[in-house]
């Protein structure tokens, strides 16, 4: 998943001749999950329509202060400074990036980008002594004292024949910079999460086995937040039907416990952060049948064994990684919760107790306590698991990494 799915970008375009390839770039946008909306200035639609632009949006185009309708309605800069998580001015002309650094608001675009609190990114565009020129490059160190972000330029053969720096970045380059630059600004970069998630299934015989109701919704949704938070994420997952596309998330779907150890051993020692909201078998069969089980005889006995407990093994390893583990409760719940955060060594424990509707196997929803090793309790009210791995990563940034 790239970092800018789900954002709002607000693209302006200025009359360069490098506009034709803002066609790709709001491509690349739409098809990175990003919402795009576009606005222009009215000589850059001499060099690309709004109507392309509008139907790779998928949103209207603006380029005027009003709306050629009988009704007169105008369009609010305001709002879509806003409505932009971040804007990106691609093209920007010398004489566009001359009126953002003196505050000249003289078109719709130039009036959205004084508006706009978002991150601002500039793809400069021109000739190459347009470039070097002075005042330029003036205006540019401006708008960067401003904190504006400016991609930088190419170099190579430009529109009037010459040779030399000037080029626009291409829309892939535009992608990159901007996705590098979020990801610097994430709390988790550079950290690598190890997640345990869904159940595991021990063999009875080759078409039965003892598992459990976890779907494996929580443990997904904790790889999608802390990858979405910068990190780079080892997924272990017992049997789900989740799914998850990520470039950040490397997935390995086990279906024992004594599969699940196996991947999360030998990614243990690299992680940062082990978040075990997997839930594990805690017994199996000690001889499972190599054939189908017949029903023979009115009743059936099967020997059990433990499992391996994958995180009380890690926690053995443990060196400098946090851990956070699970605890799914039915009775003394508190009491139960801190006995595994002490006995298990770790940092902190989410508790989710079945007595609370909503919460815990199967649903969208949980109800949740966070128990740290320091004794803090924070009780959380009914959210989405999405929510709920939110608040746990964001506690974890905050006590370890803030
Ligand atoms: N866990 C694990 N491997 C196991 C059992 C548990 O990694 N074989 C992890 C779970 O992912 C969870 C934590 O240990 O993070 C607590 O799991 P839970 O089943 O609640 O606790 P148990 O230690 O198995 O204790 P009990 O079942 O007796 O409550």
């Amino acid at each position: 998943m790239s970092l800018i799915s789900g954002k709002n970008i607000l693209l302006g375009i200025t009359a360069g001749i490098a506009a034709y390839k803002t066609a790709s770039l709001v491509r690349l946008f739409v098809k990175s999950g990003a919402q795009v909306k576009v606005v222009m200035t009215p000589a850059a639609k001499d060099f690309i329509t709004p109507l392309t632009l509008s139907t790779l949006s998928k949103n209207p185009v603006f380029s005027t202060f009003t709306q050629d309708d009988e009704n007169e309605t105008w369009n609010n800069h305001v709002e879509l400074g806003l409505w932009a998580d971040l804007m990106v001015i691609a093209p920007a002309t010398a004489n566009t990036l001359s009126k953002m650094a003196n505050g000249t608001c003289d078109n719709l675009l130039l009036a959205t980008y004084l508006s706009a609190k978002c991150p601002v990114y500039i793809a400069p565009a021109m000739d190459l002594d347009m470039y070097k020129h002075q005042s330029t490059q003036d205006n540019l160190d401006k708008l960067k004292s401003f904190g504006n972000y400016i991609i930088p330029v190419g170099s190579g053969e430009l529109a009037s024949g010459l040779e030399g720096e000037g080029r626009m970045a291409e829309p892939e380059e535009i992608l990159d910079y901007i996705e590098k630059n979020i990801l610097e600004s994430l709390p988790l970069k550079n950290k690598f999460v190890l997640v345990t998630a869904g159940p595991t299934y021990e063999a009875i015989d080759p078409v039965r086995f003892i598992g459990n109701h976890s779907s494996g919704k929580m443990g997904f949704f904790i790889a999608k937040k802390a990858a979405a938070l910068g990190a780079k994420v080892f997924l272990v997952s017992g049997p789900s039907s989740e799914i998850v596309n990520d470039n950040n998330i490397e997935i390995r779907r086990v279906t024992s416990a004594a599969e699940m150890l196996t991947e999360v051993r030998k990614s243990f020692d690299d992680c940062d952060i082990g978040i075990f909201s997997a839930a594990v078998s805690d017994f199996k069969p000690k001889n499972p049948y190599s054939t189908k089980i017949k029903k023979t005889d009115n009743s059936l006995n099967l020997e059990l064994e433990k499992t391996p407990d994958v995180l009380s093994e890690m926690s053995k390893l443990k060196k400098n990684q946090i851990l956070v583990g699970f605890a799914l409760e039915t009775d003394n719940e508190m009491e139960n919760a801190q006995s595994k955060l002490s006995r298990k060594n770790l940092d902190i424990i989410v508790l989710n107790s079945l007595n609370d509707p909503g919460a815990g196997f199967g649903t969208s929803t949980n109800k949740v306590t966070f128990i740290t090793a320091e004794g803090e309790v924070i009780e959380g009210s009914l959210k989405s698991k999405t929510k709920v791995a939110e608040d746990l990563l964001n506690l974890i940034i905050k006590k370890h990494y803030a």
